[in-house]
């Protein structure tokens, strides 16, 4: 999975403290995230990250969190490219759905192909995650995709 001189990769414990980082600059919540570690993607220029995703399990439902890319290397398409990667990681894990909240970003996931949920209808398995428990009392919007109905040329910028 190369890109550049960028690569994605599966992160690591070593990664933890620069991934706490990135993600506490760019405004994001890191409760529960350390457990969910061996589904987080990063992107490595050298020793640096430059961007994160996590995917979180819950039977076949998936939570897609953490997605961020460090100030200065935004508008490159990481964050695209992160997002495609995580609902792949998602789909080989078996999940058919994947949810997510968002304060900033709903309309770039929507340019992806996600679509807005009510909280109610939320599986109840995804209400009782940290990420949840973390921004449920805030004004964060939450958004799904289906696997099933994943296009590709959405996913490639093509609208
Ligand atoms: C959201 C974020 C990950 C996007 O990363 P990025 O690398 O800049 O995104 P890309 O370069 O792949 O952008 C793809 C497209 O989405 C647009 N876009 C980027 N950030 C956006 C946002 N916050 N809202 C709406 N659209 C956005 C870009 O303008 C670009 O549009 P284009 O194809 O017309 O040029 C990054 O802005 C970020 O880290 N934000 C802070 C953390 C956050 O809000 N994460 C999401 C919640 S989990």
């Amino acid at each position: 999975m190369t890109g550049g001189e960028n690569f994605l990769d599966s992160a690591g414990r070593s990664d933890w403290e620069q991934l706490v980082a990135l993600l506490a600059s760019s405004g994001l919540p890191t409760a529960g995230l350390e457990e969910h570690l061996p589904t987080t993607l990063v992107v490595r220029e050298g020793d640096r990250i430059l961007g994160s995703v996590a995917i979180e399990m819950y039977g076949s439902d998936a939570l897609l969190r953490s997605l961020a890319v460090s100030a200065e290397c935004r508008g490159r398409g990481l964050g695209r490219r992160l997002a495609i990667s995580a609902l792949d990681l998602a789909g080989s894990l078996g999940a058919a759905r994947v949810y997510l909240l968002t304060e900033t970003a709903a309309s770039f996931f929507r340019r992806i192909g996600f679509r807005d949920v009510p909280r109610p209808d939320v599986p109840e398995r995804l209400r009782g995650s940290l990420e949840f428990a973390s921004l449920c009392s805030s004004t964060a919007e939450v958004l799904a995709l289906s696997l099933s109905d994943r296009s590709p040329s959405r996913e490639a910028g093509q609208m």
